[in-house]
């Protein structure tokens, strides 16, 4: 599919693997719309991008009336630039680890539902918010293609680490989710792709301890380093592009395999 003058929905574009899908999606000729709470990470992107190709639509992605208000109002705007909605990438996420069980007792529930919010329930709000607009767009010849929905899972889908029940239940369910949504969505000529990263630079993976990067970075095969974040971004322009790539899930992850313990 075309990216040129097409519009995309991005959360968490502000930052890290979102914030590069913005900057290469713009690069492509897009208009992107960055869904996120950090107005000041954002006005960074805009700077570095194009104010009149870019926006920023203040969301928090566990509120479902937020999504839908900015969906609607990332809708109007691109009905008013003619760049028609052409994807959605959620990248929107936060890692929050915890033990089930630790020292100081049982996991917290409203922690572990607080990243499943964040991380499931706000991928799912946006992507149905966005499908709305995205399911009436012409299709492009010569499929019939009408766009692409990209979701952010992860390698602790696979083999998450101590500490990560929380994280790896919400991007497990969105690895489990990108097959049926895929069946959903092939009436109206809609791909859905899920990306799974291991370690990448970016402010999430920037707070953890030296010794638990160095930890990840041996477990990784070759490339032996993290992610750069247009690595990650290039794959979700191959996605865009390539019409076969579909209810799959891509690992990005120098074939590490990630160790129980950091
Ligand atoms: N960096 C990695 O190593 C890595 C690895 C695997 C998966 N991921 C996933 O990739 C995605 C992007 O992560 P990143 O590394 O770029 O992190 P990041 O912290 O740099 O960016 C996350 C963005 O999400 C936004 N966000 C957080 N909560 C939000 C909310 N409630 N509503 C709206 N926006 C919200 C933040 O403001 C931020 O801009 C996440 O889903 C993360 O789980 C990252």
């Amino acid at each position: 599919m075309k990216i040129e003058n097409r519009t995309f929905l991005v959360s968490g574009g502000a930052s890290g693997l979102g914030r590069a899908t913005v900057i290469d999606l713009h690069s492509k000729g897009a208009n992107v719309a960055i869904l996120d709470l950090n107005q000041s990470l954002a006005d960074e992107v805009i700077a570095e991008t194009s104010a009149s190709k870019v926006r920023f639509f203040k969301t928090d992605v566990t509120s479902s009336e937020e999504v839908a208000a900015s969906v609607k109002a990332a809708a109007e705007w691109a009905d008013s630039a003619k760049a028609p909605f052409g994807g959605i990438v959620a990248a929107a996420g936060v890692g929050n680890p915890a033990l089930i069980y630790g020292k100081r007792g049982p996991l917290d529930l409203d922690g572990f539902k607080f990243v499943l919010d964040v991380n499931l329930i706000g991928t799912v709000d946006l992507v149905r918010n966005g499908l709305e607009y995205l399911t009436k767009v012409d299709p492009e010849e010569p499929d019939g293609e009408r766009g692409v929905v990209i979701m952010v899972a992860s390698a602790a889908a696979y083999e998450g680490q101590s500490g990560q029940t929380a994280y790896s239940a919400s991007k497990g369910a969105i690895v489990s989710m990108t097959l049926p949504m895929a069946r959903d969505l092939s009436r109206y000529g809609i791909r859905v792709m899920t990306l799974a990263p291991s370690m990448f630079d970016s402010p999430m993976t920037e707070v953890m301890p030296e010794k638990v990067k160095e930890s990840l970075v041996r477990s990784m095969e070759f490339p032996k380093r993290p992610g750069k974040p247009h690595e990650f971004s290039q794959v979700v322009i191959s996605c865009i592009e390539s019409s076969m790539l579909n209810g799959e899930v891509i690992r990005l992850d120098g074939a590490s395999r990630m160790p129980a313990r950091l």
